[in-house]
């Protein structure tokens, strides 16, 4: 056999085994160590521009960043690909795809087998969380997608530095094994966007590994993201006492200078990236970004839950970002270093997606790589197109986000996609009955994952794709998490919806910056400054509490956008029966109960 050539290597012996084995089986022509050097990147990136998966843009106006298209087969996360796979069945859930792990390895271990042929394997050191964590979260993804290694490099913490602590230190690390699954013969033309008709996104939970196979999305290659910061990591944080959670994090200061940092949980697509994002349209009062995905929160010494965000870059739904809805977004990726997949490229070398501005450009390369008119009466961006960008060019980012032990949190947001129902804002009584509103949330899919779009589902605590075990066990957790703390310490839990519907059609809320107007009212409930009135499910504003000074939306539209309405609601209740039915006998008893009490003040109301 051909001996393959190593660029770098390691002292840590398990690392060093596993690293060989992979690479004996699949092939590569060379394994290349990443050190996170700009030297390194730029090679990649001149790599990736020969192979015609990037393309440069303008650097006078987006220095240093790239567009790349990725295969029209390959565009979202693949749900019905993932799966979890645990030594038991029943601690992967009924939300889950299950198979053995032995059974699993020997249907995916032959496809790797030679996988990697005629391309490099990256070895890719990485840390979620910060290096100088009490006890920091390693990772090493093995991948033969040089794409993966731009995007991983923006991000997660990546490189030699990573390494040498991971060496010195010999603390266990999750094993990412990445492929796209498409060998080159000798002499064989590669394709700009090299994957696989079958997908595997698989995780071991009890080995702490995970084996993506056949795509080079983002969600399912970019192993420090969804599969390990989510699946594996809510698997470690219910094991360990913490919560891995699909959650922004923003930090919110009032004009009077006191500060509350909020999490917000809501489904792929549902807003977390620009409400973490979001400029106040009052007066005086700041928002500035954590975390825009997801939120790793522990008890701390006092007795409150803190968060940090695990990740390093921001990988964003290009479409419906522009200067209007989201200015801070704009302004982070004009700084450059970024890469965009799946948009529309101008002419000049710039970039262009729908919601970008107002008039679309007279000419464009669609994301098909086709000539594109606005004429043609088709979309000239995937819509989950993405931008990937390193968070620290974000000018509002928080100073509290390089805090290694994280951020207090005084609140806790639920949201999704809800036409009717769902009121624009509500507050749980307490955590209990903010664990039911999370457990029971729901929300219109979109276009993060494949298949429909458009369809309610429920979505507990906007985890349904990311929750690695037992979807009653996960909810049981946040029960047990609620007992670890007094009541007044921990989050306050609110319910949002900016997405509720007039007859038209029409959005009854504006949204985006006008969001802050709801975040000040859930800040005057957590500083105890603000009444409330009870309803069945929850505490809602009185409406003269929402500050809608300067606010453009008509009253009626503000009043319908808050309205409960208790016969749309009692048309909820089958379908959250439904919903736990799914449960079995994993439901907790606490949900039954909040059920049964919302049942009832529902027949009062
Ligand atoms: P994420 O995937 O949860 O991070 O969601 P994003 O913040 O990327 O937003 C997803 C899509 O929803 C984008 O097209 C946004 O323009 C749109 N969006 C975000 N916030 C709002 C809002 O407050 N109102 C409306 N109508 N759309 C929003
Ligand atoms: P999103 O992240 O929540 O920003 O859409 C990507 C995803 O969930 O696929
Ligand atoms: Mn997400
Ligand atoms: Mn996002």
């Amino acid at each position: 056999m051909q001996q393959t050539q190593t660029v770098g290597g390691t002292s840590h012996a398990e690392l060093d085994a596993w690293v060989k084995e992979v690479a004996a089986h699949t092939r590569p022509k060379e394994v290349v160590w990443i050190d996170g050097s700009d030297e390194e990147i730029e090679r990649i990136n001149a790599e990736l521009v020969e192979a015609g998966t990037f393309t440069k843009l303008a650097e006078d106006t987006l220095p240093n960043s790239y567009h790349a298209l990725s295969d029209p087969d390959d565009v979202a996360r693949v749900e019905d690909r993932t799966y979890i796979c645990s030594v038991e069945e029943k601690d992967a859930g009924h939300t889950n795809n299950w198979m053995d792990p032995q059974e699993m390895k020997d249907l995916l271990w032959p496809l790797y087998e030679g996988s990697m042929e005629g391309r490099t394997m990256y070895v890719i050191p990485f840390v979620m969380g910060h290096l100088e964590a009490e006890d920091p979260k390693y990772g090493v993804e093995i991948t033969d997608s040089a794409y993966v290694v731009a995007s991983m490099r923006i991000m997660a913490r990546i490189g030699a530095k990573i390494l040498a602590k991971m060496e010195e230190t010999g603390a266990p690390f999750v094993k990412g094994l990445h492929s796209v699954g498409a060998p080159l013969a000798e002499g064989q033309q590669d394709v700009p966007w090299p994957c696989n008709e079958t997908k595997y996104i698989v995780h071991f939970p009890e080995e702490l590994a995970i084996w993506s196979y056949g795509s080079g999305y983002g969600g399912n290659a970019l192993l420090g993201k969804k599969c390990y910061a989510l699946r594996i990591a809510s698997v470690m944080a219910r094991d360990e006492g913490w919560m891995a959670e699909h959650m922004l994090i923003l930090k919110l200061t009032n004009p009077e200078g006191r500060t509350h940092y909020i999490a917000g949980a809501f489904p792929s697509q549902c807003g977390k990236t620009n409400l973490a994002m979001i400029q106040a349209t009052m007066p005086g009062w700041k928002a500035e970004l954590v975390g825009d995905d997801i939120s790793w929160m522990r008890f701390g010494p006092d007795g409150r839950l803190y968060a940090v965000n695990p990740e390093f870059g921001l990988f964003g739904v290009a479409p419906g970002t522009g200067a209007d809805t989201n200015p801070v977004a704009m302004a982070t990726i004009e700084k450059g270093n970024s890469i965009f997949t799946n948009v529309a490229r101008t002419p000049d070398g710039g970039v262009w997606w729908e919601g970008m501005t107002e008039e679309p450009p007279a000419e464009l390369i669609d994301w098909h790589g086709e000539r594109w008119t606005p004429d043609m009466g088709k979309v000239s961006s995937h819509p989950n197109s993405r931008f990937c960008t390193p968070i620290t060019q974000c000018p509002t980012i928080a100073a509290e986000y390089d805090e290694p032990n994280g951020v207090p949190i005084s609140a806790i947001m639920f949201g999704g996609r809800r036409k009717t129902t769902v009121p624009l804002v509500s507050q749980s009584r307490d955590w209990q009955h903010g664990t039911f509103v999370g457990a029971t949330l729901s929300s219109e899919t979109t276009a993060a994952a494949t298949g429909a779009v458009g369809v309610v589902r429920r979505d507990p605590m906007a985890m349904l794709p990311f929750i690695g075990y037992n979807a009653g066990d996960y909810v049981d957790h946040w029960l047990e998490i609620g007992k670890q703390a007094d009541a007044d310490k921990l989050p306050k839990i609110f319910m949002v919806n900016w997405f509720r519907r007039d007859e038209d059609g029409g959005f009854l809320w504006p949204g985006f910056g006008e969001n802050s107007r709801v975040l000040k009212w859930m800040f005057e409930r957590i500083e105890g400054d603000v009444e409330a009135q009870e309803s069945p499910i929850g505490y809602l504003p009185h409406p003269e509490d929402i500050d809608t000074d300067g606010l453009a939306t008509s009253t009626e539209d503000v009043a319908a956008a808050l309205k409960f309405d208790a016969e749309e609601w009692r048309q909820e209740l089958p379908l959250i029966k439904e919903w736990f039915a799914k449960f079995g006998d994993d439901l907790p008893s606490a949900m039954e109960d909040e059920l049964a009490t919302l049942e009832e003040r529902l027949a009062g109301a």
